[in-house]
């Protein structure tokens, strides 16, 4: 493992901006956020989002949806048990498109997302050859390496999606973990320049 100082420090041309940007670049990511990681999930299309917005994003997000994985008795169940104190009443039509939406994106069937991970702190950084031979490792066995090649994200979403491919199987260890999310929002960041 080696430290990556001597590589920012070229990719970083002019004063002030790249020591700031070289100094942020060093600080493991994860030793930013120790709070438990949080599942991220994508604001569905069509007339399911009209019935969520309606009648359930006034007082949370959607994100604690991908907490559960249930059939749709348990789902009718939870929210009828969470919201004792807040009745959410909605038309048998609205429950019927909401429950559809639940059951096929957080069913029996799927993963939930665990509500503990809690980051550790990483002080050493993968290089390329140890990044690749996790992938290789831990990545190939249900979809090949161009899922993970043709992805750009931030590494916090990198992270939500790392602890979702372990709860799927995938075999990593806390800091193995961490280091692809370092080394994934590095080299498969969002950011421009990359
Ligand atoms: C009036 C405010 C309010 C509305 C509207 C509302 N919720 Fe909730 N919801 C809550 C509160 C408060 C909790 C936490 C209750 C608890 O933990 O006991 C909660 C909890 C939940 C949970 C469990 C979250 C977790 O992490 O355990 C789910 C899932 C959920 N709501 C889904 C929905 C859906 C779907 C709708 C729309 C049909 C909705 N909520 C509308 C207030 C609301
Ligand atoms: C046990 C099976 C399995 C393993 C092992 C696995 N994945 Fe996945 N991966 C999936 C499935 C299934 C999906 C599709 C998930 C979905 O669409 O909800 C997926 C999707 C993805 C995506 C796309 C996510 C998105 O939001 O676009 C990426 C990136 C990814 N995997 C990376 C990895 C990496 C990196 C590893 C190794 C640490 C890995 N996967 C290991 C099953 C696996």
């Amino acid at each position: 493992m080696k430290c990556r100082v001597g590589k920012t420090a070229v990719w970083w041309v002019v004063g002030a901006m790249a020591a700031a940007f070289a100094v942020q670049a060093v600080t493991p990511v994860a030793a930013q956020d120790r709070r438990a990681t949080r599942p991220q999930v994508i604001r569905p299309t069509g007339p399911v989002w009209q019935v969520i917005r309606k009648n359930c994003t006034s007082c949370h997000g959607i994100d604690d949806y991908a907490f559960f994985a249930m059939d749709r008795g348990g789902w009718q169940t939870l929210i009828e048990t969470k919201h004792k104190d807040h009745p959410v009443s909605v038309s048998e039509e609205q429950r019927s498109i909401l429950l559809d939406y639940l059951v096929s994106k957080f069913g029996p069937d799927s993963t939930a997302f665990p509500r503990s991970y809690v980051p550790p702190e990483i002080t050493e950084f993968l290089s390329d050859p140890e990044a690749t031979r996790v992938l290789s490792r831990s990545c190939v066995s249900c979809h090949d390496m161009k899922r993970v090649n043709d992805s750009r994200f931030a590494p916090d979403r990198w992270r939500v999606i790392m602890v979702a491919m372990r709860e799927r199987g995938a075999v990593l260890t806390d800091e193995e973990l961490e280091g692809l999310v370092e080394w994934l929002g590095r080299v498969k960041g969002i950011n421009p320049n990359q």
